[in-house]
This record gives C-alpha cells, sequence and structure tokens, in this order.
C-alpha cells in the first residue's frame, strides 16, 4: 500500500512531506538534546559546584599548572603568579574544611592534590631564593606553614635530555611525550608535517568518517591566530609554526552526534602529538575553549571555513639539545581507574 502510495502520482508530494517531516523531527531531537546536554552540565559541572570536593581538586589542579607554566618560561617574571597563589591558598583551606581534617594532620598533608600544591609553593619560593627577590608571599603565614612541610618534589619543572629520548618504542614514545613550550628557532618543513598526520589517520573514527582536517600555518596566520587564544601569551615569541585541527561538521548526521566532532577531533589529535613526538617534533596542544567572539573572529580571518569546528591548535618546533618543561605530574591510578 505504501509502495503504491509512492507510486502513484503523489509520490512525488508525499516524499516532500516526508523530507520535511524527517528534517523538523531532528531539528526538535537537536533542541531536546541540547536542552538535555544544557541541565546536565549546570547541575553536574563545576560552575555551580555539584560536587564541592572535585570542583576543589580541579580548581588546585588549575591553579598549580599555572604556577608551572610560569616557572618553565625562559624568562619567569619575578613575583608573577599572585592570583593562582591566592587561590591554591583559598581553596587548600576549603578542601581541608571538607576533608574534615587539622592542617598539621597527616592525612591533610599526605592527600595527593594537597601534596601538588605544597610542592609547587616550595618550588616557588625556591626560583624567588635563586634570584634573591622577595615575592608577595614572604610574610604569609598560611604560604609559610606550607612550605614549611616535609615534602617530595612533584610539581615545578623538569628538564629533559632530547637525546636520552627514545622516540620508536610506543610506550616510551607514549610515556616520553610532553608539552613543549620552548622550539628552535626554524621553520618546520612541510614534509616532517605530512609524516606525522599521515601517521595520525589511522586514528579511528566513528563510521570511519574522518571528519577531522588539519592546517599548518606559518608567519603572520600563526601570529594572528595565537593572538586569539588564551593560553599561548606567555610563550607566544618561542612559537613560529602551529596546526590548527578542526572537524567538518557536515560529516555528523543525526543530533546525537553533537559531541562527535570533539570525541574523533580529540583522538586524532592525540595521535598527531604522539606522531609529531615520534618524528622528533615538539608541541604543545593549545585550547579552544573559547568565547563566542574568539570563535566568531577566527573564521572571520577566513583560514578556516565556518563548517568546520576547531577541536585544538597544537604549537610545533623542532626540540632544543635539552628543554625545560612543566612536570604536569599525574594522578594516582586509585584516582582513576574504580573497580
Ligand atoms: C586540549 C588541551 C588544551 C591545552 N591548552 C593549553 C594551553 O592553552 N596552553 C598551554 O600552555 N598548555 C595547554 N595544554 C597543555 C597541558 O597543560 C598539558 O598537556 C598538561 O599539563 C599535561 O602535560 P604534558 O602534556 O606535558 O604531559 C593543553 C592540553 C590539552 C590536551
Amino acid at each position: 500500500m505504501k509502495n503504491q502510495l509512492m507510486q502513484s502520482p503523489f509520490g512525488p508530494f508525499l516524499r516532500a512531506i516526508k523530507v520535511r517531516y524527517i528534517k523538523i523531527i531532528m531539528q526538535l531531537s537537536l533542541i531536546k538534546v541540547f536542552l538535555y546536554d544544557y541541565k546536565k552540565f549546570k547541575k553536574y559541572s563545576g560552575i555551580n559546584g555539584f560536587n564541592r570536593k572535585n570542583s576543589l581538586k580541579a580548581w588546585l589542579l588549575f591553579d598549580i599548572h599555572r604556577l608551572e607554566k610560569g616557572l618553565v618560561l625562559k624568562n619567569t617574571r619575578p613575583k608573577f603568579g599572585k592570583s593562582p597563589i591566592l587561590a591554591i591558598l583559598n581553596n587548600l583551606e576549603k578542601y581541608r574544611n571538607i576533608l574534615g581534617y587539622g592542617r598539621n594532620e597527616p592525612a591533610f598533608q599526605n592527600d595527593e592534590i594537597v601534596n601538588y600544591a605544597i610542592s609547587i609553593l616550595k618550588q616557588y619560593d625556591c626560583y624567588h631564593q635563586s634570584i634573591g627577590v622577595l615575592h608577595y608571599f614572604n610574610e604569609n603565614k598560611l604560604f609559610c606553614e606550607y612550605i614549611s612541610y616535609e615534602n617530595q618534589k612533584i610539581s615545578g619543572v623538569k628538564t629533559i635530555d632530547i637525546e636520552e629520548l627514545d622516540f620508536d618504542n610506543f610506550e616510551t614514545v607514549v610515556s616520553t611525550r610532553f608539552s613543549c613550550r620552548e622550539f628552535k628557532k626554524c621553520p618546520v618543513a612541510n614534509d616532517d608535517i605530512t609524516k606525522a598526520v599521515q601517521l595520525a589517520i589511522s586514528t579511528p573514527s566513528v563510521c570511519n568518517r574522518q571528519h577531522w582536517r588539519v592546517r599548518f600555518l606559518q608567519g603572520k596566520e600563526c601570529k594572528d591566530v595565537l593572538e586569539l587564544q588564551n593560553g599561548n601569551a606567555p610563550f607566544r615569541d618561542e612559537i613560529e609554526n602551529i596546526l590548527v585541527i578542526t572537524s567538518d561538521l557536515g560529516n555528523l548526521l543525526t543530533p546525537y552526534e553533537r559531541y562527535q566532532q570533539y570525541i574523533d577531533g580529540g583522538m586524532f589529535s592525540m595521535s598527531i602529538l604522539n606522531a609529531l613526538h615520534h618524528f622528533k617534533i615538539g608541541s604543545c596542544a593549545l585550547n579552544w575553549a573559547s568565547s563566542l567572539k574568539q570563535d566568531i573572529d577566527i573564521y572571520n580571518m577566513k583560514i578556516i571555513p565556518r563548517n568546520e569546528a576547531v577541536i585544538m591548535i597544537v604549537a610545533i618546533g623542532y626540540y632544543e639539545k635539552t628543554v625545560n618543561a612543566t612536570c604536569s605530574t599525574r594522578l594516582g591510578i586509585d584516582s582513576i581507574m574504580y573497580n
């Protein structure tokens, strides 16, 4: 009956109605899933502090890393980092109150996150001592108390001897890759980028759609894009080459694939970072957690078509012989894997 109707003179009209109907259903589903996501994110993300303990941990890791990034620079600015230190001191107190420990209790001092925080405060203080400069917290009671605790150096800066690394073994490539924020001052060869992208193309993607795209930028275009990005200002002078990784939204076919660009694009980006390291090219992922204005501005530069979503920018360059990098200490397996 259905087939007969479709083949009757009314067929084209009915088909047009069917297409329109499917479009309307897709649009309604899209609104529904985004509203669902909106509610979920509003309720459970760190924006409203649903799980205060977890959000505090995230803020602490965030501010610890801000200090690491200040210390790793070739020209660290004396007395930098007033706001992350204030935030760390404040959040450590809140975190301690939630845990219900006294400051001197070993359980508090041995907490994984507290340890990172104390370690970075110590590194910060040591750096200032080494250059003979007093920082804002020299007389801060809480700061002085924290840096008096016994603690191992687990955050701060590490120096990597590039010639000592093994670039051929999967395990060592993955475990020795690091975010590089200082590079040789020269262009990266197009052939080297092509090799890395070629390797990264073996990343899996939803129904093998491979919707990722890569643009390799140097010169003015590179600097203009970096101007728009939030996390590179202190080491921008070091960066002469970037990749912009995007995903072509035209490949995503239903409302339920609304984040697939970031999932597949994120996996592809990770493969790029590992492949670059394998070919001895340093890299640093740069977030595109952009404001609406930044996102609109990047399209206005006419480097990326509007149908592509920016996944991330990657600063790249050849390694110097030795490189200073942030420790970016990882959480223990128990914090990650729940059985
Ligand atoms: C998606 C993403 C965005 C990032 N954005 C920045 C950034 O804007 N600026 C920066 O200096 N580092 C950035 N990083 C690098 C992280 O700080 C770094 O990966 C993390 O501290 C772990 O250190 P590692 O890469 O040396 O292992 C980013 C990393 C990722 C994965």
